[in-house]
């Protein structure tokens, strides 16, 4: 209540304000779903009193002091939620981690953040999956500084899933992520409760980090500065929901609904179980699968959410069982040449290099308490974008995702640049297309003459051959805002035989997805439709350092 009053308080000074300085503008999130009103000074700084919010919440970025190591406390980067509005589920605190709270909405509920900003960097939130208007995507171009207040007013149009947040200042994202900035925002629907699905205890959280910390439990991040930042940060320990302790205690005839995000700035994971049993994944970034795929291990690149089914009734107490890493084949590739030893320096303290195993979580099975949860071989109608109603069907629109001359990570050959957005990535609202994404495949559209993809696109030094293109192709996990799109085709002819061989039953294609994992050589059709906001929206690399470095563009939708 307080809050509330503190908020009106403040809301009624602003808009009085602006009404003096003449700027006040029509109300800025109209509840009608068409948002065409292109992006105004004050937009995100004042509430909307029409706007009639089912959920209402104050989150801060603050500094904290997390205790994640024994002894000495972590200096972290913390969200603080607290709720203004809503049902008390709305709002979980995980105990004793740095991360956000988990947000669990329902889909069709207007939410409300009031997102303060008080670490001493600029900053702007992004809900990861959702989709909103430019204005409440938390475009680099938002940021807002210590002491400022963003309002953002919208209604959740996502179907049941696990989305996520973090900031998105431009150069920043990286490091502010490290320090603890990322909540899961878990929404369900009418479809998914009819399920059965596991509720409650049953639906764990899992997410997958990897820091490295320094004599005096600091975080350490990119500690070889430049080259640590070609590569993408990779630290040699893992946390799970912010905390070294990795064990989960269930209980013995629980079933469980496993909501893994690989929150990680650019590591990837080949997740399996050390009993050699298949994983079934039944939910991806946009939600449920229309049935549930099983598969020896799963590859999750960062930003990608899977939801994993898991039952104990055929656990014994005690039992050892554990989500592992196995070994892939990465690090020659990207340690290799000038990327390792070379021309960059050594890599000093990496103590977990992906092409070994190491532990993910270990799971401790506890006395038995059956709950009636249970997964159907149907889960889902076929939310499938055809690929026959998009415009350009046979002449995908093609990104380049690469390395330019000397250490440039680059889309079709440019890097982020404020508001900036080109003829090519300009698209109609209404609209269904093709992009086709691509890491040095062996690709020929029309504006890719060249059969060697990637080499033939490059200047300057790197446009001599295989030799040097090599060592500069690194996975790149591609994502796009604001939509949720459809994978046609994964071309993997140009991906190193060994490495493919390591990973290829990884992948899960089926579904509606937001982020990929792109390996060198790969390319990949996606099918996406813009609907409902027109603006500016972006997509980047998720590896968080190459987004940093500019592996991001704007698209505009009109
Ligand atoms: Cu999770 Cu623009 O990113
Ligand atoms: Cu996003
Ligand atoms: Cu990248």
């Amino acid at each position: 209540m307080k809050d509330s009053n503190k908020y009106n308080r403040r809301s009624f000074i602003e808009t009085a304000s602006l009404f003096a300085a003449g700027f006040y503008v029509m109300p800025l999130f109209s509840s009608c779903k068409m948002d065409t009103s292109s992006a105004h000074p004050n937009v995100g700084t004042t509430i909307n009193s029409d706007f009639n919010a089912d959920v209402d919440i104050q989150l801060k970025a603050v500094q904290s002091s997390t205790t994640i190591l024994s002894v000495k406390n972590t200096d972290t980067y913390s969200y603080k939620g607290s709720l203004i509005k809503g049902v008390k589920q709305t709002l979980q605190q995980l105990e004793g981690s740095a991360l956000g709270p988990i947000i669990r909405v329902k889909k069709g509920d207007r939410v409300r953040i009031r997102f303060e900003n008080e670490i001493s960097e600029k900053s702007i939130i992004h809900w990861h999956g959702l989709h909103v208007s430019h204005e409440n995507d938390g475009h680099p171009e938002h940021v807002i500084d210590k002491g400022e207040t963003y309002i953002y007013e919208f209604e959740v149009m996502n179907r049941a899933g696990t989305y996520w947040f973090h900031p998105h200042p431009h150069g920043h994202t990286g490091e502010q992520v490290y320090k603890g900035l990322a909540g899961l925002f878990i929404v369900t629907d009418e479809e998914e409760k009819a399920l059965n699905l596991p509720t409650g205890d049953y639906d764990i959280p899992v997410v997958i980090q990897d820091r490295t910390f320094d004599e005096s439990n600091q975080l350490l991040y990119l500690p070889n500065g430049r080259m640590d930042q070609m590569q993408g940060f990779l630290g040699n320990r893992i946390l799970i929901n912010g905390k070294v302790d990795n064990t989960l205690s269930l209980n013995k005839d629980g079933k469980y609904r496993l909501r893994l995000l690989n929150g990680s700035n650019s590591r990837a994971y080949k997740l399996a179980w050390n009993t050699k049993e298949p994983i079934t994944v039944f939910g991806v970034d946009g939600g449920l699968l229309e049935s549930p795929k099983k598969l020896p291990y799963l590859l999750l690149g960062p930003a990608q959410r899977v939801d994993v089914w898991l039952d104990l009734s055929k656990k014994s107490e005690n039992e050892e069982l554990k989500l592992i890493h196995l070994p892939i084949p990465l690090d020659n590739m990207m340690s290799g040449g000038m990327m390792g030893g070379g021309m960059m320096g050594n890599k000093s303290d990496n103590s977990l290099p992906y092409n070994s195993q190491f532990d993910i979580i270990n799971i401790n099975v506890g006395a038995s308490r059956k709950n009636d949860a249970q997964l159907p071989e149907r889960l889902s109608v076929s939310q499938a974008l055809d690929p026959a109603d998009a415009e350009n069907r046979n002449s995908p629109r093609t990104f380049n995702f690469a390395m330019e001359g000397m250490m440039k990570w680059t889309i079709n050959g440019r890097t982020y640049n404020g508001m900036e957005v080109t003829e090519d990535e300009i698209v109609k609202l209404n609209t269904t297309e093709v992009w086709r994404i691509n890491n040095g495949g062996n690709i020929s559209t029309k504006n890719q003459k060249d059969g060697r993809g990637m080499m033939g696109n490059n200047r300057g030094m790197m446009g001599n051959g295989s030799g040097m293109g090599n060592m500069m192709q690194m996975p790149h996990p591609v994502h796009i805002h604001q939509l949720q799109f459809n994978i046609i085709n994964r071309n993997h002819e140009n991906v190193d035989q060994n490495l493919w061989n390591a990973v290829k039953d990884g992948f899960i294609d089926e579904g509606r997805q937001d982020s990929v994992y792109l390996l060198p050589g790969m390319y990949m059709d996606l099918v996406m439709r813009f609907e409902d906001f027109k603006g500016l929206f972006l997509y980047h690399c998720h590896n968080l350092e190459h987004e940093d470095m500019g592996m991001m563009r704007n698209f505009k939708i009109e």
